[in-house]
C-alpha cells in the first residue's frame, strides 16, 4: 500500500534496474528528485521513519569498500520498514570461490527483492541484473557508474539552484577513472545544466561519446580558466596510485594547477556551490578552508544520500502503483 504523503505519482516509475543515469530521461530523474523531496520531509519529522516497505527485503551486496553508499542504503531501507541484509566479499562464501551469478541467486532464493550491488569490475551489477528477477540497484561499478551518486548530487544542487538549466557545472579531477564524474555529466545533460571536465591531460579521457556532441558538455585542462563564473564546482578524490601509475608527476603539482583553494573559488560566480562525493583527501583536491567553508555543500551530499536512496528504493519496490 502506498503511503500517499510521500509522493502520488511513482506509480509512473517503469524500470526493473537502476544501473546507470545515461539512459534516464528528465522525466525520470525528475520523479527521482521529487520522490526524494517527500523522503527528506520524512527524514525531518519526530519519528523519522515509515512502513512503506515493510515485507521487501533488501540486501546491499559490496565488493569494494565503502562507507556513505552502504550505509545510506541501510538507513534508507531501514526508515521505511524494509528488512536490510548487508553482505560484503570478505566473510561470505566469495572468499570460497562462489562465482558473482550464483551469489545472486542464492540471494534471489534467500527472497532479496532489491539487490544493491557494489564491485570493483565495471559491468558487475548489470551482469547481476541479466541474472535475476530481484531489481538491482548499482552502487557503483568499477570506473563505469554511480547513479544514485549523481542523482543525490544533482538533488544538493537543485535545493539550492532551482532548476537546473544553463547552469554551469565544473568537475575537476580524475575524471578518466570517475565513475562519479560519468554518472553525473548524464543527469546534468538530461537537466539542461553546461558541464565542464577539468584536469590533467592525463586524467581526461580524450572523448566523452554523446556528451561533447550535445554541446553542453566540454573538456579543458585550464580549471582556472573553466572556474570562471561557475555555479558548482565539483571536486574528486585523487587515488594516489594515479602518482605510482605515472598518470601526475606529483601530488605537489597536482595541488599547483588542480587545488580546489580559496584564491580559484573566488574566480566562481559569488554563491556558488563547493560538492565531493567522499572520501575526500583534504590538502589534496581541496584545501581544508574550502571544504569546511560557507559554499561547502559536502555535508549536505551525505545526508541527502539518504532522502535520495529511499526514493530509489521506494521507486524500484513498486509499492506505488
Ligand atoms: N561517494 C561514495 O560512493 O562514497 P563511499 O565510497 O563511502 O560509498
Amino acid at each position: 500500500m502506498a503511503d500517499e504523503t510521500i509522493s502520488p505519482d511513482a506509480g509512473s516509475w517503469r524500470r526493473k534496474d537502476l544501473l546507470d543515469t545515461d539512459t534516464l530521461s528528465r522525466e525520470e530523474i525528475a520523479l527521482v528528485l521529487k520522490t526524494a523531496e517527500a523522503m527528506a520531509e520524512v527524514r525531518s519529522r519526530p519519528m523519522p521513519k515509515v512502513a512503506t516497505l515493510r515485507g521487501i527485503t533488501v540486501v546491499t551486496l559490496f565488493y569494494e569498500q565503502s562507507t556513505r553508499t552502504r550505509a545510506s542504503f541501510e538507513v534508507a531501507g531501514k526508515a521505511m520498514g524494509a528488512d536490510v541484509v548487508n553482505l560484503t566479499a570478505s566473510g561470505s562464501s566469495v572468499e570460497k570461490g562462489e562465482s558473482l551469478v550464483d551469489t545472486v541467486r542464492t540471494l534471489e532464493a534467500i527472497g532479496a527483492d532489491i539487490i544493491v550491488m557494489r564491485h570493483s569490475k565495471s559491468g558487475a551489477p548489470a551482469l547481476a541484473a541479466r541474472t535475476t528477477k530481484a531489481r538491482v540497484v548499482n552502487g557503483g561499478d568499477g570506473q563505469h557508474a554511480h547513479p544514485t551518486q549523481a542523482l543525490l548530487d544533482v538533488f544538493t544542487m537543485q535545493q539550492h539552484l532551482g532548476d537546473l538549466a544553463g547552469k554551469r557545472v565544473v568537475i575537476v579531477g580524475d575524471i578518466l577513472h570517475s565513475r562519479v564524474a560519468r554518472s553525473n555529466l548524464w543527469a546534468l545533460m538530461a537537466l539542461g545544466a553546461d558541464v565542464t571536465l577539468t584536469g590533467p591531460a592525463t586524467l581526461l579521457p580524450q572523448t566523452l561519446v554523446g556528451a561533447s556532441e550535445a554541446g553542453r558538455c566540454r573538456t579543458t585542462t585550464d580549471f582556472d580558466a573553466a572556474i570562471e563564473g561557475a555555479d558548482v564546482v565539483m571536486a574528486l578524490r585523487i587515488q594516489k596510485e594515479r602518482q605510482a601509475t605515472g598518470l601526475i608527476p606529483s601530488l605537489r603539482d597536482y595541488i599547483r594547477g588542480y587545488q580546489l583553494n580559496e584564491t580559484r573559488l573566488a574566480r566562481a560566480k559569488p554563491g556558488a556551490l563547493v560538492m565531493h562525493p567522499g572520501p575526500k583527501n583534504e590538502g589534496i583536491e581541496v584545501a581544508p578552508s574550502v571544504a569546511a567553508g560557507a559554499a561547502s555543500v559536502i555535508d549536505e551530499q551525505v545526508a541527502n544520500g539518504v532522502a535520495v536512496r529511499m526514493a530509489v528504493l521506494y521507486l524500484m519496490a513498486g509499492r506505488a502503483a
